[in-house]
């Protein structure tokens, strides 16, 4: 099969498409024919793939992903509903690595324990369903459980029209929060508009803590002085989702900050697949690359201004 390798470090430049040995499953893991994976253009600088002794891991990159059930190990739960021919979605959680965990998605096939993957919505096409998971778990789980936001609270969600943020969005709608976003495009402005957000601020025009007050949850998937700046508008008793990795020692030292890594969760996955399937929720796709194109597909994701997740197909094998 064709796979795409990082080798680190470095960005797009050791990006390597190469021939592999399809994955041997073990007795509790499933293989998936990969139908597309998504663009996590921020995997290619993560030190998670540092060993010890200074070398890297070399993994194949995708953390979730899309496709069909091609095997399922013999010791996979029957009542787990998973069978050759279903389609799924599938999420490694690869922040927390584990030897049979560390490759991704971006290849003709995908192996995973049964428990890191759900049936795909059946309102979505099999190539959008790839852009569900990661993104849609850390606003659930940053909003539902971290958090904790009610009806009738604030949530200000800098850089709102982001792959992560726009789930954030609509979750923070759902739950009956009065929704601030920011973001500096028409595109973005249109976009966070139809979502039904209460108000849209250009952050290239204003400084969040001279124009808001009395926010209760802030989503923050920018960081660094956008934190800063959140950090003025929020309430005493407020929660800051810092996204971007562990808080710099002035953010973090403030105890409403709270920086969480997504994991995996297939219960509040599914949840959210019934959700999609009853039109309450639904993706944002920017773009959908060709598997041999996945070069340009990062570097989309380098601009930082993507609207919605950004997606490569799978290889023909
Ligand atoms: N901790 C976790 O578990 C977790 C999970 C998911 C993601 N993350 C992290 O979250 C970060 C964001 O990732 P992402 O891929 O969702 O988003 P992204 O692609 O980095 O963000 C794109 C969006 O950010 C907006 N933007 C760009 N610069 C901005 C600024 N200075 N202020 C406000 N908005 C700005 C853009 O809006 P305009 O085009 O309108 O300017 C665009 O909509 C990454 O570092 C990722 O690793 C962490």
């Amino acid at each position: 099969m064709q796979a795409v390798r990082h080798h680190p470090p470095g960005g797009t430049e050791k990006l390597k498409i190469a021939l592999e040995d399809i994955p041997a499953i073990a007795d509790d893991e499933v293989l998936v024919k990969i139908h597309a994976a998504s663009v996590i253009w921020m995997e290619l600088y993560w030190p998670i793939y540092q060993k010890e002794d200074g070398t890297f891991k070399t993994p194949i990159l995708g953390e979730d992903y899309s496709g069909v059930i091609a095997q399922v190990g013999s010791g996979v739960p029957h009542d787990s509903g998973l069978e050759v021919g279903l389609e799924v979605m599938a999420f490694m959680s690869k922040a927390f690595p584990t030897e049979r965990s560390i490759d991704g998605g971006m290849a003709g096939y995908a192996k995973a324990h049964f428990s890191h993957m759900v049936p795909k919505p059946r309102a979505l096409s099999l190539t959008d369903a790839a852009s569900v998971p990661l993104s849609a778990l850390t606003a659930w789980q940053g909003l539902m459980v971290h958090a904790k936001l009610k009806a009738g609270q604030t949530l200000l969600v800098p850089g709102a029209a982001g792959p992560t943020s726009i789930w954030a969005v609509q979750i923070g709608k759902m739950l009956g929060a009065r929704v601030i976003g920011t973001a500096s495009s028409e595109e973005s402005f249109k976009l966070l508009k139809s979502f039904g957000v209460d108000q849209v601020l250009n952050y290239k025009e204003v400084k969040l803590g001279s124009v808001l007050r009395n926010v209760d949850v802030v989503f923050d998937t920018v960081c660094g002085d956008t934190s800063r700046e959140a950090l003025k508008t929020l309430n005493k008793d407020g929660t800051l989702l810092h996204l971007v990795g562990k808080p710099p020692d002035d953010i973090g030292k403030d105890p409403r900050v709270n920086f969480f890594i997504v994991d995996m969760d297939a219960g509040q996955l599914t949840k959210i697949a019934d959700l999609i399937d009853e039109g309450k929720l639904k993706p944002v796709i920017d773009s959908v690359f060709d598997f041999h194109d996945v070069v340009e597909a990062f570097k989309r994701g380098e601009t930082g201004h993507a609207h919605g997740k950004i997606l490569l197909r799978g290889p023909k094998v």
